[in-house]
């Protein structure tokens, strides 16, 4: 079998982990609707994740917490119309595995069934154990979170780089192999040091997806509204911007608002006509014969 993922189907977490061992960089982005998903798919990456960062970069919440199961679900269903190829993964939001296995397996088997996705994504280690091991055994493959946790942030005290101490990067360390053992098939790995996400990532058989963990890694995953220069707020120091699509939005908006105040749009290529002789039948009819039309 080759270790480059096929074009013709859908990606699998035992292509995933045959990059690895082959030494190929894995390719992430995450998308939110179905145009978005139908160009990452087409540009050839590997995996998809439809991030709870939908709540910051597409929802306009100030974090990701109040995003619900039924927000994730809404757009999941999108980028799995738009995405056949990459593999898929949706992140469970705030709560929704954290208060029992029970639930935890619920809202998991909804991103598969009425999602489309091929995984879920949870944040955290030791301590999402129970949930974890719950929605493995029904089946579902996970993908784990360690370091920068976003959905933590307020008891982490903020966005900021994790495992700095050599008593943080031995937790993680922990934590990473636990959740290997356990059975997550990879590992996002944000915001941590670079030597020490390379370190984890040697010592892990599963795959490492980094996001501001430098290039030791085995693959790596960006917001996508922070590559496309789409997100207002703030690009991490972490995101390369690879367009200014912000800008072009800004130009384009305030072109076409000019060109309609002008009467310069609609011009005659982009209007459409009915024949002159159903015209004059109709202007007839209304007893309007040789009344003139705006603009003409
Ligand atoms: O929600 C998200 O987009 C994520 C990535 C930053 C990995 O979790």
């Amino acid at each position: 079998m080759s270790a480059t993922t096929s074009s013709e189907r859908r990606t699998t977490t035992l292509d995933l982990r045959q990059k690895k061992e082959r030494g190929l960089p894995i390719t992430w982005l995450t998308a939110y609707d179905y145009p978005t998903a139908l160009a990452i798919d087409r540009a050839g990456l590997d995996g998809i994740l439809v991030g709870d960062s939908l709540g910051m970069v597409v929802l306009g919440y100030a974090t990701t917490l109040p995003v619900t199961m039924d927000e994730m679900i809404h757009h999941c269903k999108a980028v799995a119309r738009g995405a056949h190829r990459a593999f898929l993964v949706g992140d469970m939001p705030f709560l929704s595995y954290q208060v029992s296995p029970a639930e935890a397996v619920r809202n998991a088997g909804r991103f598969l069934q009425e999602g489309g996705m091929d995984a879920v994504k949870l944040e955290g280690g030791e301590t999402i154990l129970p949930a974890l091991r719950a929605i493995l055994a029904a089946g579902i493959p996970v993908m784990g979170h360690l370091g920068l946790t976003p959905q933590s942030i307020h008891q982490l005290g903020g966005y900021r780089m994790q495992g700095k101490t050599a008593a943080a990067a031995r937790r993680l360390i922990d934590d990473a192999l636990l959740l290997e053992r356990s059975g997550c098939f990879s590992i996002v790995l944000e915001s941590i040091p670079a030597r020490l996400a390379d370190l984890v990532s040697r010592r892990l058989a599963i795959p490492t997806i980094g996001i501001g963990a430098g290039a030791g890694c085995d693959g790596q995953v960006l917001v996508t509204h922070d590559l496309l220069g789409l997100f207002d707020r703030f690009t991490p120091k972490f995101a390369k911007k690879y367009a200014d699509l912000r800008g072009e939005m800004a130009r384009a908006f305030s072109q076409y608002r000019e060109d309609v105040e002008r009467r310069s749009f609609p011009a005659a290529e982009h209007t459409a006509e009915m024949p002159d002789a159903e015209w004059q039948t109709l202007l007839d009819d209304l007893g309007e014969s040789g009344a003139a039309t705006r603009g003409s």
